[in-house]
C-alpha cells in the first residue's frame, strides 16, 4: 500500500500504531513513537550505513531481520523490536565484538552486554585485535585495539562533516583497520586536527592526547612540556 495523501505512512511497532512521514526509518518511527532500538553504529549526524546490525527488527512476512538504521517504513508494516529472534541475533553480535575488541572504555555497548545477557566467553579462542596504539600527533591517539570499526571517524572526516579526507581503512577482513593514506603519520596527512573523530567515536579508540597521557601517569605540566614540544614540531 501507499503513503497516504498528506505523505505520511502508518505502521504498527510493537502492537502500537504509529503515523509517521513516508520515508522515515524504522529507527526513526520507533523513536517517535517513544520506542528503543539499540544502535552502535548509526550516530545522528553521519551517513547510516547498517555496519554493526545491532539494530534489527522483525518486520512481518520479511524473511531476515532488518536493520532499523536504514530499512524504510511502509504502509500497514509491522515491526517487532524485540522477540526472541532479534535478541538472539543482538546478543550473537555483542559476543563477537566482544571477543575481538577490548571494548572497556564503551560505555554504551557495555550496557548493551548486561541487557541482553552476552556471554563474555562465548569465543574463548577468538582472536583479539592487538594493534598498539599510534602516537604520531600532539592532538589524539589512535587505539585500534579498541575500534570496532562503526565508520563513523572515516565518514566525518569526510562528506558527513570536514571534507578533509584523511581517513580511509587499510587491509581486508579481520585485518580490517582504519588507517590513513599509505598509513602515513597524521601531520603528514591533510588532518586539520578538528577533532571531528574524535568526538564520534564511541569506544575510547581515538582519544585526546592529553586524556591519554594523564592515563599513563604524567602530571598536567609534564603534559603541557611535551604537547607544546610536538606542536612547535610540527610547525618547523
Ligand atoms: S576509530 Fe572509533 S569512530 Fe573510528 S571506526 Fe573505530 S570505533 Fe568507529
Ligand atoms: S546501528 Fe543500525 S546497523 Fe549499526
Amino acid at each position: 500500500m501507499s503513503p497516504t495523501a498528506d505523505g505520511r505512512v502508518t505502521l504498527s511497532i510493537d502492537g502500537q500504531t504509529a503515523t509517521v512521514p513516508a520515508g522515515s526509518t524504522i529507527l526513526e518511527a520507533a523513536r517517535q513513537s517513544g520506542g528503543a532500538i539499540p544502535t552502535i553504529c548509526f550516530h545522528d549526524y553521519c551517513t547510516a550505513n547498517a555496519l554493526c546490525r545491532i539494530c534489527v527488527v522483525e518486520v512481518e512476512g520479511a524473511r531476515v531481520l532488518l536493520p532499523a538504521c536504514v530499512a524504510r517504513v511502509s504502509e500497514g508494516m509491522s515491526v517487532r523490536t524485540r522477540s526472541e529472534r532479534v535478541d538472539r541475533s543482538r546478543k550473537t553480535i555483542l559476543e563477537m565484538l566482544d571477543s575481538a575488541v577490548d571494548l572497556a572504555e564503551a560505555p554504551e555497548i557495555q550496557a548493551f552486554i548486561s541487557e541482553y545477557g552476552a556471554d563474555r566467553e562465548r569465543f574463548p579462542e577468538a582472536e583479539k585485535r592487538a594493534a598498539a596504539p599510534i602516537d604520531d600527533n600532539p592532538m589524539y591517539i589512535r587505539d585500534y585495539a579498541k575500534c570496532i570499526l562503526c565508520w563513523r571517524c572515516v565518514q566525518v572526516c569526510a562528506e558527513d562533516a570536514q571534507y578533509t579526507y584523511a581517513l580511509s581503512f587499510s587491509d581486508r577482513g579481520f585485518a580490517t583497520q582504519i588507517a590513513t593514506f599509505f598509513d602515513r603519520p597524521m601531520p603528514a596527512t591533510t588532518c586539520v586536527f578538528c577533532g571531528q573523530c574524535v568526538g564520534v567515536c564511541p569506544t575510547g579508540a581515538l582519544k585526546p592526547k592529553r586524556e591519554w597521557l594523564l592515563e599513563q601517569g604524567m602530571t598536567p605540566d609534564e603534559i603541557q612540556q611535551v604537547t607544546r614540544a610536538e606542536r612547535r614540531k610540527k610547525r618547523t
